[in-house]
């Protein structure tokens, strides 16, 4: 895989402001969910180091568990019209109040599929937690209960966002230059 630095076109969002976003995010949550059971639900793979640095600006008792979607079909970098869930929780989320962290909300479908999955065991409530968002490409309507930034319609990476698999851990997003990006066989 090629470094990072040869495929960058410009750093989106710095490392300082995505810290003092999940800042923000972690004390508003702390606070509506102060007298209540939280569980955070990160959806794999993206979502790990936002929910990561989330859980340590929560300063309310709080549980994790973890789930994995997939769109169906079509190019690597393109999502399709449906999603399903390849990952199944361990905790049983009937009467919890569940918030998903996920990483970006592109077309909709993945977080739609989640949602209309979970809604049928009965949790207390259940929330939308995304640290980015793309609405010019949205298909699916769904909540966005938590936001961290909304975006301009590019392809990002880093922060938990990958690149074929490459990048998740670079404390940045950046956009992605597709000209100087070779993807290996
Ligand atoms: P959906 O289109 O809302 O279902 O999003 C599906 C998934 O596509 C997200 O959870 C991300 O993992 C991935 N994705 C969407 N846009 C980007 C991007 O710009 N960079 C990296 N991954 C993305
Ligand atoms: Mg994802």
């Amino acid at each position: 895989m090629q470094n990072y630095k040869d495929v960058l076109a410009e750093i989106l969002i710095e490392a300082d402001a995505l810290q003092q976003r999940v800042r923000e995010l972690g004390e508003q949550i702390s606070n509506d969910y102060r007298d209540t059971e939280l569980l955070l639900i990160c959806i794999l793979r993206g979502g790990v180091p936002f929910m990561v640095d989330l859980s340590r600006n929560i300063s309310i008792p709080h549980m994790m568990d973890f789930m994995a979607a997939s769109s169906y079909g079509v190019g690597r970098r393109e999502s399709s019209g449906s999603a399903r869930v390849t990952l199944d929780l361990q905790t049983d989320i009937r009467n919890k109040n569940v918030l998903l962290v996920e990483d970006i909300v592109d077309s909709g479908h993945t977080i739609a599929a989640v949602l209309q999955m979970l809604e049928t065991r009965q949790p207390q409530s259940l929330k939308v937690c995304a640290l980015l968002d793309k609405p010019e490409r949205r298909e699916a309507h769904v909540p966005i209960h938590y936001l961290g930034f909304s975006i301009p319609n590019k392809f990002v990476f880093g922060y938990g966002l990958d690149l074929d698999e490459y990048y998740r851990n670079l404390p940045f997003v950046g956009v992605v230059d597709l000209n100087k990006y070779k993807p290996s066989e």
